[in-house]
């Protein structure tokens, strides 16, 4: 069972202090480092949870676990007190339920490890089903700064009160997504403070920019004031589906099948694919600042692939511009991760710092950049994500004499 124990830390907030609250108001951060929340063993339910995995793999899961996790939300929303929520509430939830078991169980009969996390603490959320549901994209990674689509389809910010919480708190991916996003608004801002100028902004396998519209305090109307943003995703829901939702429907503009604008924040939103998007005229040499956060692990498995996209990207950055990307690390919560929540066979992690290290520096080496290590998560027993930064080696001139 993934418990939690509460500590009271001085200064910090309770739980009871805590009640009520959605991750609107309180940054998972804040929660992390603030409140005293702590999972206790976090390494050893990962591997336990890994040892029910392969243990049931073969065989798939027992099928009696699988019809007790519709048991035991059912009990759970309908008629236990500590759920929370009223009478027609109840009755909604269960209805929801419902409609997404005959789809729920095909998962959990295949996923013995997540079978075994809904029956521990699973069916006490009423977010963690429809994240395993809606499987790994764009989208789910807003549930690192604490938004998520509930059982009923509604996309809100997550109560403290559900589990999910805890998931959205520690999980090696969530803390990874947070800590990339963090360095990559503050690379923008310190860019756009050190240039004082209009300046243009790439971000490539933007997703549903989750960094930029949901992590708290970001100055993203100030930031744009100078910064044209364009952003580019391949997966046309990241346009059409996710980003009036992220962004808010008021504030989407859709110019075209391919093209949508933010204006509000001077955001120009490309389906298209990232190598298209670099090798078109206009975006030649054109971007000071070009960021591919959360792309280059999914090209990891493939070398020669991972370096014909670094090839294609390094055409749309200035000479004097740079290049920010990350690698995934494994760790053992996120080798869980990929048997429960984030089941993505594209996806290949780094076995470790070092590795992730020298893939940057051969792709560097083979691009003619200068490579950087801008920084790694350390708050985890195992660092998630190391992050690099790209520029272009300064072409010495002589001085005539
Ligand atoms: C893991 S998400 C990262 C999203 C965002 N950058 C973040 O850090 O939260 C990776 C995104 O890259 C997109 N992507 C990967 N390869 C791409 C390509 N060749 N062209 C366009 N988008 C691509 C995927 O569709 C996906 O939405």
């Amino acid at each position: 069972m993934q418990n939690a124990i509460i500590t009271k830390k001085e200064g910090t907030l309770t739980r009871e202090e805590l009640h009520g609250k959605t991750f609107e108001s309180i940054s998972p951060d804040e929660v992390m480092h603030g409140c005293g929340f702590m999972q206790q063993n976090r390494l050893k339910d990962s591997q336990y949870y890994i040892a029910i995995h392969y243990m049931y793999v073969d065989s798939g899961t027992p099928e009696y676990k699988v019809q007790a996790v519709y048991a035991k939300m059912k009990h759970f929303w309908l008629d236990d007190p500590e759920a929370g929520v009223e009478g027609q509430q109840r009755k909604q939830i269960v209805a929801a339920l419902d409609r997404c078991w005959p789809e729920a169980q095909k998962i959990l009969r295949e996923q013995p490890a997540t079978t075994e996390i809904m029956l521990d603490y699973g069916y006490r959320s009423l977010f963690i089903l429809p994240y395993v549901l809606r499987g790994a994209n764009a989208m789910a990674l807003a549930i690192a700064y604490g938004k998520a689509y509930d059982i009923l389809g509604n996309f809100r910010w997550v109560p403290l009160e559900d589990l999910a919480c805890f998931h959205i708190i520690w999980e090696a991916i969530c803390v990874g997504v947070r800590r990339r996003g963090a360095i990559e608004v503050e690379k923008a801002i310190a860019t756009d403070y050190h240039l004082n100028a209009e300046w243009e902004l790439a971000l490539l396998g933007a997703g549903v920019m989750a960094p930029w519209l949901l992590q708290k305090n970001v100055p993203l109307e100030k930031l744009t004031q100078n910064c044209h943003i364009s952003a580019v995703d391949m997966d046309p829901r990241c346009a059409n589906e996710w980003l009036p939702l992220v962004a808010g429907a008021k504030n989407v503009q859709k110019i075209d099948e391919k093209h949508t604008r933010i204006p509000r924040y001077n955001i120009d939103f490309y389906t298209r694919n990232i190598i298209d998007f670099c090798q078109a005229e206009e975006n030649q040499r054109r971007f000071m600042g070009v960021h591919t956060m959360g792309v280059f692990s999914y090209y990891r498995s493939c070398p020669d692939k991972a370096l014909g996209l670094m090839m294609q990207i390094e055409r749309t950055v200035k000479d004097d511009g740079y290049h920010l990307m990350d690698l995934q690390l494994k760790t053992t919560q996120s080798i869980r991760n990929s048997l429960t929540f984030w089941s993505s066979p594209a996806l290949k992690q780094d076995e470790n710092f070092n590795e992730a290290c020298d893939f940057a520096r051969w792709l560097g080496d083979k691009t003619g950049t200068v490579l950087k290590v801008v920084g790694c998560d350390i708050e985890l027993e195992e660092p998630s994500t190391a992050v690099f930064c790209y520029t272009k080696p300064k072409i010495y001139v002589p001085v005539a004499a």
